[in-house]
């Protein structure tokens, strides 16, 4: 259905603006969504022209190949102002704009303003958009920002309480991308629409969570942003906690965004605030060396432009989460995230406890051997599927087993035509819908674990750097599990060991 409103980008010159967000818009005009009644206004200091703007949208939506016609069409509903947020008397111009684009398309004053810029500028902007007048009496005014919300707990609520001055909670929407993607909703609907699963979904069947988050790549060129953030910000507060909620929350009384928001708070409040020590126990940080996989060189991330050749800033993290609730007493979440490991990958691993006795044991090679847990993997990129394992009959004589895997991937044709993750999430955000975005309490609780971490670990000097770029993390990620009794499902780095790719 075609939705009528305004986008104000602020940062409308900027990387995810060009590279996620204008593709976007394009794509929901495409499906009809956006049509004759909706403008862009992108502002930034940049002096550019109206011309300008649209010859570089045009150029962000190159890949998706429109025609001429569609294109031109696409691009004159999009305007430029130079301003710098910082600056008052722009934002008159920025309302006169508005309003005159509002009457120009009949936008029914709806407006979703999208800061795309740094989180410093936040506070600054919405005050202004209040003071200047420029949110409307008559339509919806919604407010879509852009992670990190803050810096650690108390940075996060203050920015929170700038914005809440402004905008009531359920119009500001809070980006984590993650939420956007196709697999992570499949979370819940493989967990609520499969009874095979939900009703193991607990400590007496699970022995243990894995999620993993892994990137190939280096820092790159963001550097200078991750000097200031490290693996913990970047992606245990958000992504990955999220990932945690979806996966250990209770069922929620209806689909509602409510619903599923109340349900996931309770388990961010359940998650165990640990104590100094036992930060130290349960969690391990690490940074990449100079490294050698399949024949590649890579340096080591002190050795990457804008870092510190003496940086203390872990480019990984492994830790064990424990949630005092009745469902999961017991059973450790372990997280692993981090970058310059061997294989890119998101994906979780659902652990399934032992048969109580393997009555096989005597057919198997190794007596006392017990048989290969049932894993539950749910992949989530790059490739997006589900897989379990199960133990199967050797084919021949005997009662010999072995692990067999039923395994579904989407195909190649399917994910590329889906929807990217910020196209559902502005559609969603010009639906008002609010279940894919992260709730103020959410991002609260998840500060409040994550600053004792940080908080820990700033009291100490690591020994950095302690992993070999390529490799899966340092040996303290393996006996964090190791002194479980367990391990972690996915090793990417072994095939590669194996095969004389990596020392
Ligand atoms: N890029 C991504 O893939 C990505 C992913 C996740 C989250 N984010 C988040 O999204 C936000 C934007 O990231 P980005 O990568 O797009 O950053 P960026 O490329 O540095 O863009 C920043 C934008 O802010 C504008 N700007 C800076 N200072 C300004 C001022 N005083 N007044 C007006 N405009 C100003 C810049 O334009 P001018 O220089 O022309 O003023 C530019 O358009 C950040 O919060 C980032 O953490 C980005």
């Amino acid at each position: 259905m075609e939705q009528a409103a305004l986008f104000t980008i602020f940062g409308g010159t900027g990387d995810l603006a060009q590279r996620k967000l204008y593709p976007s818009l394009f794509r929901l005009y495409r499906k009809g969504n956006l049509a004759k009644h909706f403008a862009v206004i992108g502002t930034a200091r940049r002096p550019w022209s109206d011309e300008h703007y649209r010859e570089v949208i045009c150029e962000t939506i190159k890949d998706l190949e429109p025609n001429e016609s569609e294109k031109k069409e696409f691009a004159s509903h999009f305007y430029y102002l130079s301003h710098d947020v910082n600056d008052s008397d722009h934002y008159d111009q920025l309302k006169a704009l508005s309003d005159q684009l509002d009457e120009k398309y009949e936008l029914q004053g709806n407006r979703l303003y999208y800061l795309a810029m740094a989180p410093q500028f936040f506070g600054t902007i919405v005050n202004h958009l209040k003071s200047q007048d420029i949110i409307t009496t008559t339509g919806y005014n919604r407010l879509v920002i852009e992670k990190p919300f803050g810096f650690d707990y108390d940075s996060a609520d203050k920015l929170n309480n700038q914005i809440r001055n402004v905008f009531p909670e359920q119009d500001i929407f809070r980006i984590d991308h993650y939420l956007g993607k196709e697999m992570i909703q499949n979370i819940s609907v493989i967990r609520f629409a499969n009874n095979i699963f939900e009703s193991l979904w607990n400590n007496r069947y699970i022995e243990n969570v894995q999620i993993t988050f892994s990137e190939a790549l280096g820092v790159e060129d963001r550097g200078g942003y991750y000097e200031n953030s490290g693996a913990l910000k970047d992606m245990v507060q958000n992504h990955i906690l999220q990932v945690v909620a979806l996966l250990a929350m209770e069922v929620p009384t209806s689909f509602s965004n409510q619903s599923i928001r109340e349900e996931k708070v309770k388990v961010l409040q359940a998650i165990r605030r640990y104590e100094s020590e036992e930060v130290l126990q349960n969690f391990v940080r690490g940074q990449y060396d100079t490294g050698t996989l399949d024949g590649k060189d890579f340096i080591a991330y002190r050795d990457e432009p804008k870092v510190a050749k003496d940086s203390l800033m872990e480019t990984f993290v492994a830790g064990k989460f424990l949630i005092d609730n009745f469902r999961w007493s017991g059973v450790p979440f372990y997280v692993r995230t981090g970058k310059r490991m061997t294989e890119k990958g998101t994906r979780i691993n659902i652990v399934f406890k032992q048969v109580p006795i393997n009555v096989f044991n005597f057919e198997q090679e190794a007596a006392g051997k017990d048989l290969p847990q049932n894993i539950l993997t749910i992949y989530i990129q790059p490739t997006e599927g589900f897989s379990l394992t199960l133990n199967g009959k050797k084919i021949g004589q005997g009662f010999k087993t072995e692990p067999v895997k039923l395994d579904f991937r989407q195909s190649a044709e399917v994910t590329e035509n889906s929807p990217e993750a910020y196209e559902k999430l502005l559609l969603d955000a010009l639906n008002g819908d609010s279940t894919n975005f992260s709730h103020w309490d959410e991002v609260a609780n998840s500060w409040e674990i994550i600053d004792r971490i940080r908080h820990t670990w700033d009291q100490t000097t690591p020994g950095f750097p302690n992993y070999a770029a390529g490799t899966m993390g340092p040996q303290g990620a393996f006996d964090l599990l190791a002194k479980n009794g367990h391990e972690w499902a996915w090793q990417p780095d072994q095939w590669y060991r194996e095969r004389g790719k990596l020392k």
